[in-house]
């Protein structure tokens, strides 16, 4: 097991039969989805990170429970949604829903865990918290809308990708920081650092995401390599390529991105050799060093020893 999560094990116990629970339904497909890609299990690091933070500053009660499940069950939903438009045929080591039961499924379950989500919300019934993860969810959707207009394009710069980064993945780290500190009674100093602790994480995390899908492997990972080739997403790995490479390995690049698919073999190589797999990994060190010091005005306690450690688990990954 990994380390940080000993010290919320039995809330996160309490967490994954919240989200089983939550996934009921009088319409039996919408279980049935929802169990399998919950079930096929997935890190749960974003509602781990909303658990230490709400831990951080004090004891909570057991609202940073549901709160938990909610951010788990908005990821769910939105990777539902993501390997639709990712055409994606591999997730947590099975088949994508997508490729099992079919997009129209897919989609329309996803809007369900979303909804359920909300409804959860209301049960809380704190208005910040719900503004909070309103108006990400919102940003989340901005982002991958974004990252369909860019795809494609081989000419997308490094401040496009990290605008894309921030909101599709970067603003859910942070809103499960800033949303457990604010259930946690955090003062308003210690919720602005854990807010800046998640942006930092959600950052670096991706980043490392966009490393792996050029040379992780496809086992530990549990879904396919190339995805973000064959869709044409330029991310940093071949934006900060085609800087340097020689101009007939760049122009394979912009031919496979226009393309959208190539050989990704020869793609892979060609990132690696300009150094830009290293540059990108390099990048989310910096990152999660930022999300580090941010967490210097909390107190000393596990919940902030464990987030220093999930931090550092993100950008050493290998799934
Ligand atoms: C996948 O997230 C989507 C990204 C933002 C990269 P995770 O890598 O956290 O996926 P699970 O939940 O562990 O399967
Ligand atoms: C993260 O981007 C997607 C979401 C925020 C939903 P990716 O498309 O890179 O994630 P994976 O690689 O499919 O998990
Ligand atoms: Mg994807
Ligand atoms: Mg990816």
């Amino acid at each position: 097991m990994l380390s940080f999560l000993e010290v919320v094990k039995p809330d996160l116990e309490a967490v994954n039969r919240l989200i089983i629970a939550e996934l009921g339904s009088e319409v039996q497909l919408i279980e049935e989805i929802g169990h399998y890609l919950i079930n096929a299990g997935g890190k749960r690091l974003r509602p781990v990170v909303a658990l230490l933070a709400a831990r951080c500053c004090g004891e909570p009660g057991d609202r940073h429970i549901a709160l938990a499940a909610i951010i788990e069950l908005i990821h769910t939903a939105t990777l539902l949604h993501d390997d639709v438009v990712d055409t994606s045929e591999q997730r947590r080591g099975r088949a994508t829903a997508n490729h099992e039961y079919g997009n129209a499924a897919s989609i329309l379950v996803g809007d369900f865990l979303y909804s359920r989500a909300f409804q959860l919300l209301v049960r809380i019934g704190d208005m910040q918290v719900m503004r909070v993860m309103a108006d990400t969810t919102n940003t989340i959707s901005e982002g991958e809308v974004q990252q369909l207009l860019n795809a494609g394009n081989p000419d997308l710069d490094a401040a496009a990708y990290h605008q894309v980064i921030r909101k599709k993945t970067a603003v859910l780290f942070q809103a499960a920081a800033e949303t457990g500190a604010l259930l946690g009674a955090a003062t308003a100093p210690q919720t602005a650092a854990l807010r800046s602790y998640g942006l930092h994480l959600g950052i670096a995390y991706q980043l490392i995401d966009d490393v792996l899908d050029y040379r992780g492997d496809a086992t530990q990972l549990g879904k396919n390599l190339g995805d973000d080739l064959a869709e044409g997403k330029m991310t940093l790995p071949l934006i900060r390529a085609l800087q340097t490479a020689p101009a007939a390995d760049a122009q394979q690049i912009r031919t496979a991105i226009t393309a959208r698919g190539g050989d990704l073999t020869a793609i892979a190589a060609i990132v690696t050799a300009t150094g830009a797999l290293d540059f990108t990994a390099a990048l989310a060190r910096d990152h999660a060093r930022q999300a580090l010091a941010a967490l210097a005005v909390l107190p000393d306690t596990a919940a902030r020893t464990a987030l220093h450690e999930l931090a550092e688990f993100s950008v050493q990954r290998e799934f």
